[in-house]
């Protein structure tokens, strides 16, 4: 893993978009996995600014959205379709068709999640997938759990993420129970990763990603097995002397 801190906001942002955009112009057909919520903001803004300042093109680029909440249609302003429209595809020159996200107001949420994975395999699987860490270490919204699914899945929000992610909602009961995400499987496939995680609420999970140790109650842990993952990492919460060597044995085996 590639370990990238970051002393502001702003600069994470502008690096995350730096690194998309390269791919996209090495790739213009590229494929890429997004993700929401507040750490990938800026980010999109910057891509924004790309496109209106330096033409960056996405005309043939294709994307797939890591999760949506079920239950919230796509006119929601919670819903994820809602922010991607909002935050990054209505202020670019991306093609409709291209344009991916489970859909939160399906009647059979099962054939959804099976048509997702089918669609992400059909062309070849994501080039680059940009994804946030949860406070319990979750990605996309695979939780902690002692079994993690594979593939694109329905998931029951853990009390912790409906808690963490309230912040959104007018209060706790409005938040959606349940999701459909990508399954592990499905982001570890992507060819390259992109992994962000901004401010003092994401140490605890970011130190366990990058301790050496793989746990399914970390699910973001799994990434050390990747071949490619840049983390982009606030500077507060990384630092060399808090990190145990990933190549340090335990005393007794
Ligand atoms: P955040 O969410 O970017 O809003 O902190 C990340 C996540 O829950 O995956």
């Amino acid at each position: 893993m590639e370990i990238k801190p970051i002393n502001s906001y702003n600069k994470m942002s502008k690096l995350a978009a730096k690194i998309v955009a390269g791919q996209i112009i090495n790739k213009p057909k590229i494929v890429l996995g997004f993700a929401t919520g507040s750490t990938p903001l800026g980010m999109y803004r910057e891509l924004v600014e790309l496109y209106k300042k330096s033409r960056l093109d996405f005309s043939k680029v294709t994307t797939f959205n890591l999760d949506e909440y079920l239950g919230l249609s796509p006119e929601h302003p919670q819903s994820y379709h809602y922010y991607m429209y909002e935050n990054f595809f209505n202020h670019v020159n991306i093609e409709e068709k291209n344009i991916h996200i489970p859909k939160g107001d399906t009647k059979n949420p099962v054939q959804e999640c099976r048509n997702y994975e089918r669609e992400i395999e059909k062309i070849g699987g994501i080039d680059l997938q940009v994804l946030g860490i949860g406070v319990n270490g979750h990605v996309g919204f695979n939780e902690p759990n002692i079994n993690l699914e594979a593939r694109t899945h329905v998931i029951q929000l853990s009390n912790e993420t409906i808690r963490a992610n309230s912040r959104f909602f007018k209060n706790l009961d409005e938040v959606p129970r349940k999701a459909i995400t990508m399954g592990m499987a499905t982001i570890m496939k992507s060819k390259k990763i992109i992994l962000m995680a901004w401010g003092v609420e994401k140490k605890k999970p970011i130190l366990k990603v990058i301790s050496g140790h793989i746990a399914t109650d970390v699910p973001a842990s799994l990434l050390q097995v990747h071949n490619d993952v840049i983390l982009v990492v606030d500077k507060k919460i990384y630092s060399s002397s808090t990190v145990t060597d990933p190549l340090s044995y335990p005393d007794k085996i």
